[in-house]
């Protein structure tokens, strides 16, 4: 079975699946994405992040391209139609094809892409030992709570902090405060092991993975206060995490080159990482470890 992707109703072959050079994803990023994981064929945590799909869409003006059930349905069967059990579901709709203007074209469809690829997770050494990051301004625009097709100062900071040896950029607001990293969140843990990360406004995207780390820090008793933290409170704390899709509960142990407490993983962050692979395996019957 080879690669299968959907675009505007049609199952194809990866290799011909196309769209339009007026769509107007491709000439303004005039569109929206949501990235859903899988294990063992069945989807993590589906329902915040549809949730969040159809917020954006609605931030943004743009018609959902179907209904939720009807969504759910093309979700399933292009799950279905690949031959791969742990990866990631990639959802785009924009505004659609249309003569380019930048208003917003009159009577068109909004266009819809699925395709299923691999994971990109860090490397088990990875979320054993930690990962260091480093931090740079951020260059987005003002909602960054819309999960936007328009990730140019994204992909400008990650290959960045690659290039500079770094697994994730830390990404400051002009106050110098923490925001969150290139593709996922970010948290510190003080010394009365307390959980800080940045609140859900338009500075952020709200990720997922975040909200799910928060549950089960709380329900594991663990305060988790949602305020903004400086970098050189960051680099002060006991320890120092990201969430993401793709990388679950990752320890931070280097912030532009200095040890994140005594530079090896903590404790509070072991039993996030902990709880978090236990959330994967009740939803999906993977372990992780
Ligand atoms: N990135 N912040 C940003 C800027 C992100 O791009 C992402 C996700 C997150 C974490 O959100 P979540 O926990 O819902 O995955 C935070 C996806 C995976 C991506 O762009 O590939």
């Amino acid at each position: 079975m080879g690669r299968i992707s959907y675009v505007n109703g049609r199952y194809l072959r990866h290799s011909q699946a196309m769209v339009s050079i007026e769509d107007r994803g491709y000439q303004f990023a005039d569109g929206i994405y949501e990235v859903i994981a899988f294990y063992n064929r069945r989807f993590l945590d589906a329902g915040p992040h549809l949730d969040r799909l159809e917020r954006s869409l609605r931030e943004l003006s743009i018609p959902m391209p179907m209904g939720r059930r009807a969504l759910e349905f093309v979700a399933q069967e292009i799950l279905d139609r690949n031959d791969r059990n742990d990866g990631t579901l990639y959802f785009q709709i924009t505004r659609g094809v249309a003569r380019r203007d930048h208003l917003f074209p009159k009577n068109v469809k909004p266009s819809l892409v699925m395709t299923v690829g691999g994971m990109r997770s860090p490397k088990p050494a990875e979320f054993e030992n930690g990962v260091a990051v480093i931090a740079l301004p951020d260059q987005r625009w003002a909602r960054r709570d819309i999960k936007s097709i328009g990730l140019l100062p994204n992909v400008l900071a990650k290959q960045r902090a690659a290039e500079a040896g770094a697994r994730e950029a830390w990404l400051l607001g002009e106050d110098g405060m923490v925001l969150e990293c290139a593709v996922s969140n970010n948290a510190i843990v003080n010394a009365k092991g307390e959980v800080i990360t940045h609140p859900a406004t338009h500075a952020i995207l709200g990720g997922i993975s975040r909200h799910v780390m928060l549950g089960l820090a709380r329900g594991a008793g663990i305060k988790a206060i949602e305020r903004p933290f400086s970098l050189a409170e960051a680099k002060a704390a006991k320890e120092a995490f990201i969430t993401g899709t793709t990388s679950n509960v990752l320890p931070v142990v280097r912030i532009d080159g200095g040890a994140v407490g005594d530079g090896r993983p903590g404790p509070v962050t072991k039993l996030l990482q902990a709880l978090y692979y236990d959330h994967i395996f009740k939803e999906t019957g993977k372990r992780w470890n």
